[in-house]
């Protein structure tokens, strides 16, 4: 076993650091403010190949491994979660499910330019359509529905809290296809944003990541070619499920990074305020906390590599990447509220950066899959 990261590990995670410090932070207090979409972090994510990390070059991408994706989605999320969260669904819920599952001529047409972050010299991102008003945590429970009409699918239905809802420019929708069949009636589509019959609905007002545009987008009558559809016919649901097992490795690293962004802070802050005489970071009830958050995070960033290194090494990772998300999760809620605390008035004004952190943070308990669901996921495992 050896814990320390390679040369090219370091490197990588040094460029996201660069990265967040010279690139995210300006400005990440306004875009939270008035709800700006970070496009000018993700266009510069795209050219550094962070868009696309995981994915071959052959087909556009930079071919790196899944620790460096752990790596650098901790050192962007400390600054700037919203920023992390495109980025994230970008990387392991659309362009993993297209490299894995994908034809050839689907990989050439979408997974290439989503890989690039690039289409015709504009942004180009995709999106992850499976929750829907009715359908959350029970996400077998599709209403959106594909009609097979022959040589094309009839797409109708509402899905909601999407990613990137309206930045990106095709979607992946999960849509039931034979309701009889339950789970294993549900299809994924290729869809283009674009395309008639496709609306998107209104953004969403969030109490954090609110840079990252979540939207509702209603389908109505949408044709979508067969040969737009991923894997097998009733494929859909089991592609969901793989899909997030890694997405979920991406979101545990950003509970990770909102956690070490608050706790730097934190530390920071600690050494340099007095109270009663001396450094609050010489009082034993900060010292504890430090000391607790230390602990937690390390423990944290341990189980997201160590389901990282299993994704690597072809492994089955479900277990490992649900126990990453719910423990990095919870840590990121309870470390940036203890991090308020110590800033104590200074932490709940904005110019602190750890309230934003904060508010941040909840929403990792929740997205691909709450911790409630990671539960299931842990002990079916282990109990099978
Ligand atoms: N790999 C392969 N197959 C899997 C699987 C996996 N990881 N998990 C389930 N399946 C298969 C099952 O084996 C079963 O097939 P069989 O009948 O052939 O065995 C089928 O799928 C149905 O599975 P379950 O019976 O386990 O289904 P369930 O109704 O009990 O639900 C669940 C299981 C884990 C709760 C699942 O519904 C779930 O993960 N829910 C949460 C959904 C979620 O994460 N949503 C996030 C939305 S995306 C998002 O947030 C993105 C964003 O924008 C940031």
């Amino acid at each position: 076993m050896d814990f320390k990261l390679s040369e090219e590990h370091l490197m990588i995670q040094k460029a996201a650091r660069d990265f967040a410090k010279n690139h995210c932070l300006p400005g990440v207090i306004e875009r939270d403010e008035n709800q700006k979409f970070p496009k000018e972090q993700i266009e510069q994510l795209a050219d550094l190949g962070f868009m696309g990390m995981m994915v071959k070059p052959e087909y556009g991408g930079a071919g790196m491994d899944t620790i460096s994706y752990v790596l650098a989605m901790e050192e962007i999320s400390k600054i700037d979660a919203s920023t992390s969260v495109c980025m994230s669904v970008n990387n392991s819920l659309v362009c993993y499910g297209l490299q894995e599952y994908g034809t050839e001529t689907q990989k050439r047409q979408y997974l290439t330019p989503l890989a690039q972050g690039k289409k015709d010299g504009g942004l180009y991102i995709g999106a992850f359509l499976l929750s829907e008003p009715e359908a959350g945590s029970d996400a077998t429970s599709q209403q959106t529905t594909a009609e097979d009409m022959g040589d094309f699918y009839l797409l109708n239905g509402t899905k909601n809290w999407i990613t990137n809802g309206s930045s990106a420019g095709v979607y992946l929708v999960m849509a039931q296809t034979h309701p009889e069949k339950g789970p294993h009636g549900i299809n994924t589509l290729i869809v283009e944003k674009n395309w008639p019959g496709v609306t998107v609905g209104a953004k969403e007002n969030k109490l954090g990541i609110r840079g990252s545009d979540t939207h509702s987008i209603l389908f109505n009558d949408v044709k979508v070619p067969k040969a737009n559809r991923i894997g097998e016919d009733g494929f859909g649901f089991k592609f969901a499920m793989k899909t997030l097992a890694g997405g979920r490795i991406g979101i545990a690293s950003q509970a990770l990074g909102i956690a070490g962004g608050a706790y730097e802070l934190a530390l920071a802050y600690s050494k340099q305020r007095k109270a009663f005489g001396k450094e609050i970071a010489k009082h034993q009830a900060i010292q504890f906390k430090l000391a607790d958050m230390a602990t937690r995070i390390d423990a944290a960033r341990l189980l997201c590599l160590k389901a990282a290194w299993e994704k690597d090494r072809g492994m089955n990772y479900d277990l490992s990447s649900s126990m990453a998300k719910v423990y990095a999760s919870d840590t990121a809620m309870w470390v940036t509220v203890e991090a308020v605390q110590i800033h104590g008035g200074y932490g709940y004004v904005k110019e602190y950066h750890v309230e934003r952190l904060m508010r941040d943070a909840k929403i990792t308990q929740i997205y691909e899959g709450t911790s409630e669901v990671q539960r299931i996921v842990i002990s079916r495992n282990i109990l099978k």
